[in-house]
């Protein structure tokens, strides 16, 4: 890790949002005099009915909840759209790139966005939905998929947005957990030149997902699909049917927003329950103070609308700020390696958002085709999703923005709704690797194994140890899991899964989950995802998946797999099982190893000890790397291992 420093430059600290001392302060008020400090910055936010009260949550077993604003009343697409006509109806609100460089630019001002989400609201209505149904979102990345999250946020239905690269398996899991009534999707998605088949994923799925009765398509491609009568329903013909205004209906703070599945470290994926007041808040706030967002700046988030940082960072804390918000269709690296950069220059964008993942993929490609282009628009660089080496940092620093940008580096999870812990702009000092200091109102601890908090420079497990309005209120149908997954580990904590080191300035520095969850590309996964998937191939009898250091991914997937009796090891049955991962949950989980292993190792109560597995799968053999194995109920199985090591 580095420790080199870069100092808020004086230009920066002289115009910005919050200078150093701005931002000491307001995080001492957020802390001290937390009530009055959060009624006053939702006042950021239109309200039907004014909140009263902040916050009113507590981690304890006894009053356990999470709480906030609790008497307001306010519709979160009315915030992100209709408030705007009057001042800014003509601007730009989004812009759209599609995936070829060819092809045409879509741009909507604020005023076509209400006409658009109006007339989608009243289709989703002529198709049955009511405040509080689930509506599940299975688009590519073109306008629409933000049309359609803020239509049912028009209409107070919950959406439930499955990223476009899921399998219809994952899909038709998703889809019967919060029990949709309605599919919102399109024919085709298009990345890199290539077509993704989303209408027939979702017929295959909705043969296991009999919840679903309506599916709104959207012709996206122009590519074959099947209608089905009576239940699926083309967006063109029914939006030309429908009025073009649809009021929005009033929702208590509290109300659902959205559901969005995320991985854990055990059994199946969670829905992620976040509502409408407080993430809003959320999400506007953070947008603006981490990267010193000013009207008029054209700000692009280049991950997908299936992730949170979609739907914080495209959609809901851009739109709510009055933004204009870049969408992307296709990948950073397709047709070339220069494209991104190129879709910088061609909509002088002030602020690029995206994945070290991403950089590290751009930069071994070298600097050319980052020469080849100007950026001179850019002011802020962000990323998020996994930690940032140094090396990559500072080519985003020197190389990207030419030494005049600063890096925001944004640490935060699907379960916070929005930027946890973040620098900004003219207020904080960089150190390549850490995302720094905690965000308003937010407390992170550093506790060892036992729970004691540690002070002063020090390493651990992140708790945060109290609420924020962007916090997730609950497992979709699942409140106790939510407690116990949070809230016992260390008592009266928010358990974040993540471990991260403390230094002598304050800064933090996330080191990576602490827990069976891995970051594959940004993208997180729990391993037992994987190998649920793995077992049910006729082949396995058992398998146990690790992550591994990987130079572009940030960790690689790592699977071991016993056979049945019966089976013998092949390379076709190695590229059968690759295949079969990828068809249950999709592309994002392809194994990139996998070893068969005639026997893990377990202690003698059958626990299967993954320290040892992922040392192997790290390349770290030596008996010492390995540690004690005679606690192992077979210790030569670990020879075994070792000798069949994939490389
Ligand atoms: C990791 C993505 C280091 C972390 C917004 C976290 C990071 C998980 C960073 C959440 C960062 C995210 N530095 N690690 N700046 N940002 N992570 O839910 O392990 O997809 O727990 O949310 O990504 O992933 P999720």
């Amino acid at each position: 890790m580095s420790d080199d420093f870069f100092p808020v430059p004086s230009q920066w600290a002289a115009q910005a949002l919050l200078d150093r001392e701005g931002r000491a302060a307001d995080y001492a008020r957020s802390i001290e005099d937390a009530d009055a400090y959060w009624l006053e910055r939702a006042q950021r936010l239109d309200w039907i009915t004014p909140p009263t009260k902040a916050d009113e949550s507590s981690f304890h077993e006894a009053d356990f909840g999470v709480k906030w604003f609790a008497d307001g009343e306010l519709n979160v697409s009315a915030n992100c759209i209709d408030r705007h006509l009057a001042e800014r109806g003509d601007q730009i609100a989004i812009i759209w790139e599609p995936d070829s460089p060819d092809a045409d630019v879509r741009r909507y001002t604020y005023k076509q966005v209400h006409e658009e989400v109006c007339r989608l609201a009243n289709v989703l209505k002529d198709a049955g939905a009511r405040k509080g149904d689930r509506i599940t979102v299975y688009m590519p990345m073109i306008p629409e998929a933000a049309f359609a999250l803020l239509a049912c946020a028009r209409i107070g239905a919950i959406h439930s947005v499955v990223f476009g690269g899921f399998s219809p398996e994952a899909l038709a899991g998703r889809l019967v957990d919060c029990d949709s009534t309605i599919v919102i999707t399109a024919d085709e998605g298009r990345r890199a030149g290539k077509t993704v088949p989303l209408k027939a994923n979702v017929d295959a799925a909705l043969a296991e997902a009999p919840c679903v009765n309506k599916v709104v398509v959207v012709q996206a491609t122009g590519g074959a699909v099947q209608m089905r009568e009576g239940r699926d329903i083309w967006l063109h013909e029914a939006a030309a049917q429908v009025s073009a205004d649809c009021p929005p209906e009033p929702m208590n703070a509290e109300d659902p927003l959205f559901i969005l599945y995320t991985s854990g470290s055990t059994g199946k994926p969670k829905g992620v329950l976040h509502t409408s007041g407080g993430y809003l808040l959320w999400a506007s706030l953070t947008h603006e103070l981490c990267f010193d967002y000013r009207p008029g700046d054209v700000w692009w988030c280049a991950a997908d609308i299936g992730w949170v940082t979609g739907h914080s960072y495209i959609v809901y804390g851009p739109l709510a700020n009055g933004a204009t918000t870049l969408m992307y269709e296709g990948v950073p690296n397709w047709p070339t390696p220069a494209r991104i950069w190129e879709v910088v220059d061609k909509h002088q964008v002030h602020t690029i958002f995206t994945a070290p993942t991403a950089l590290r993929a751009l930069m071994k490609e070298g600097d050319d085709y980052v020469h080849s282009t100007s950026r001179a628009s850019l002011r802020v660089l962000g990323t998020v999703g996994e930690p940032i080496n140094p090396e990559a940092w500072r080519w985003y620093h020197s190389v990207i923005g030419e030494g005049r940008c600063p890096i925001i580096d944004t640490w935060w999870q699907t379960e916070t709704g929005g930027a946890m812990i973040a620098p900004m702009p003219g207020a904080t000092d960089l150190k390549p690797g850490s995302a720094t200091l905690p965000m308003p109102g937010v407390i992170p601890q550093i506790l060892d194994g036992d729970g004691a908090v540690q002070e002063g420079a020090t390493e651990g497990n992140l708790v945060i140890a109290g609420s924020w309005p962007g916090q997730m209120r609950t497992v979709w149908g699942d409140h106790d899991r939510f407690f116990q997954t949070y809230f016992t580990t260390f008592p009266g904590k928010y358990t974040t899964g993540d471990g991260a080191r403390r230094d002598a300035d304050g800064y933090y520095w996330i080191t990576g989950r602490v827990d069976d969850v891995i970051n594959v590309s940004g993208h997180r996964m729990g391993t037992a995802e994987v190998e649920s998937a793995l077992v049910l191939h006729e082949s396995v009898a058992e398998a146990a998946v690790v992550g591994f250091p990987h130079d572009i991914k940030g960790q690689g997937i790592y699977a071991y797999v016993t056979l049945n009796a019966n089976e013998e090891p092949s390379d076709d049955l190695r590229k059968d099982l690759v295949k079969w991962v990828r068809t249950e949950i999709g592309p994002i989980a392809t194994p990139d190893a996998i070893q068969f292993a005639p026997g893990l190792p377990k202690t003698r109560s059958g626990k299967i000890m993954r320290r040892i597995l992922r040392k192997i799968a790290e390349g770290e053999v030596s008996a010492q790397a390995l540690g004690d194995v005679s606690t192992l109920a077979d210790p030569s199985v670990v020879d075994n291992l070792v000798a069949n090591r994939q490389g």
